[in-house]
C-alpha cells in the first residue's frame, strides 16, 4: 500500500474531539475521591475517539505495558487503520489526584506525529528542565546546578534571581534542590502533581508567572511535554534516572541504549506533530471542565509544531 502523508492539519481537529472526549467522561468524576474511576472513565472515552480517527496508530506513550494496562497501552493498535502511520503518545487524565480532589490543573493530554516521531520513553522517572521561548539555545543546562540555572536565567531575562518563579513537583526527593533555589532569593510554585502542565506553564510565561520548570517526574509526561513545547517554543531537557535495574530493564527493553543520555526537546520529540490537551479542573492555562443545567463545557488547546499555531477552542455539548 502507497504510504499515506500525515496530515497533520486535517487531523488535527480530530485530535482535539479526542481530547474532548476524556475531559468531558471524567467530569461526573471531578472532587468525588476516586482516582481510579476518572481515569478509566477517561481512557474508555479516549480510546473510543480514537478509534474514530482514519489514522494507523500506534500508542508509544499510554497508560503502560500490556500486562498493566488493558487499554491504550504501549504498542496497542488505535484508528481505523485506514490513514498515515502514525505513533500517538497519551495520558488520558494528567492528574488523576488532582482530579479526584478537584485541584488546579489536571489535563486530559494527547500528542500524534509520523511514525517513529517521538521517543519511546519507558515508565521510569526523567529529570527534567525546560523554559519558555525567547532565550538563546543552551542559557540552562542539565549540568548546572539549580542555583546556576536561576542566576543564568535571571541573567538572560535582565531581571534580578528574585523575580524568577521556579516549578516543582512537592516531593521529599526534591527537598535539597528546593533548598538551593530559595537560597537565590527565587520563588518556587509547588505543585502536587502535573508536570505537563507545570512545564507548559513556562511557555505562557507571562500569563503563568512561571520562568522554569526543573525536578523529576514521569518520563512518558516528558515526551508529551516536549511535544507541547515544541509547538509553543521553548527548551526542555530530560535525563533517565534509574532506581533499580528492573528500571534500567524496561529502557533496554524500548530500545535505549544510551542510559546517561540527555534528551533535547527535538530528541524527545524529533519531528512535527500536533498536540491538544484538555482541562479538566480549572488551570492557569485552560478552564476546567463547567457543568451547567443540559450542558457541560470543556476548554482546548490544540497546537500545531510545523507553523507554531496554538488555537484555543471552546465547546459547549448538551448533557
Ligand atoms: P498521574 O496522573 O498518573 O497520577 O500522574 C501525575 C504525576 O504528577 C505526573 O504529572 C508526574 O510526572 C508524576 O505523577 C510524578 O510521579 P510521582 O508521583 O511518583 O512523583
Amino acid at each position: 500500500m502507497p504510504k499515506i502523508d500525515f496530515n497533520d492539519r486535517m487531523l488535527s481537529l480530530g485530535l482535539a474531539r479526542v481530547s474532548e472526549a476524556a475531559a468531558l467522561a471524567s467530569a461526573r468524576l471531578i472532587g468525588r475521591g476516586d482516582e481510579k474511576a476518572a481515569d478509566q472513565a477517561a481512557v474508555n472515552a479516549m480510546r473510543d475517539q480514537l478509534n474514530l480517527l482514519d489514522i494507523a496508530g500506534t500508542v508509544v506513550i499510554g497508560e503502560g505495558e500490556r500486562d498493566e494496562a488493558p487499554m491504550l497501552y504501549i504498542g496497542e493498535e488505535v484508528g481505523t487503520g485506514n490513514g498515515p502511520e502514525v505513533d500517538i503518545a497519551l495520558d488520558p487524565l494528567e492528574g488523576t489526584t488532582l482530579t479526584a480532589k478537584d485541584m488546579p490543573n489536571a489535563l486530559t493530554v494527547i500528542a500524534m506525529g509520523p511514525r517513529g516521531s517521538m521517543l519511546h520513553a519507558p515508565d521510569v522517572y526523567m529529570d527534567k528542565l525546560a523554559i519558555g521561548p525567547g532565550y538563546r539555545n543552551g542559557v540552562v543546562t542539565m549540568d548546572m546546578s539549580p542555583a546556576e540555572r536561576v542566576n543564568a536565567l535571571a541573567a538572560a531575562k535582565g531581571c534580578s534571581t528574585q523575580d524568577i518563579t521556579v516549578c516543582v513537583l512537592e516531593r521529599p526527593r526534591h527537598e535539597e534542590m528546593l533548598a538551593e533555589i530559595r537560597g537565590t532569593g527565587a520563588a518556587v510554585r509547588l505543585i502536587t502533581d502535573g508536570d505537563v502542565a507545570g512545564i507548559i506553564h513556562c511557555a505562557e510565561a507571562a500569563t503563568t508567572g512561571i520562568d522554569m520548570y526543573m525536578g523529576s517526574g514521569g518520563a512518558p509526561e516528558g515526551v508529551l511535554a516536549a511535544a507541547a513545547l515544541k509547538c509553543m517554543g521553548g527548551q526542555m531537557y530530560g535525563r533517565l534516572t534509574f532506581r533499580n535495574d528492573d528500571e534500567r530493564g524496561r529502557a533496554t527493553k524500548a530500545g535505549i541504549t544510551n542510559l546517561d543520555r540527555v534528551y533535547t526537546r527535538d530528541d524527545l520529540v524529533t519531528d512535527d506533530v500536533i498536540f491538544a490537551a484538555t482541562g479538566v479542573t480549572d488551570g492557569s492555562i485552560l478552564s476546567g471542565i463547567k457543568r451547567e443545567v443540559g450542558y457541560l463545557t470543556a476548554e482546548t488547546i490544540l497546537m500545531r509544531s510545523k507553523t507554531g499555531s496554538v488555537r484555543r477552542m471552546v465547546y459547549r455539548n448538551p448533557t
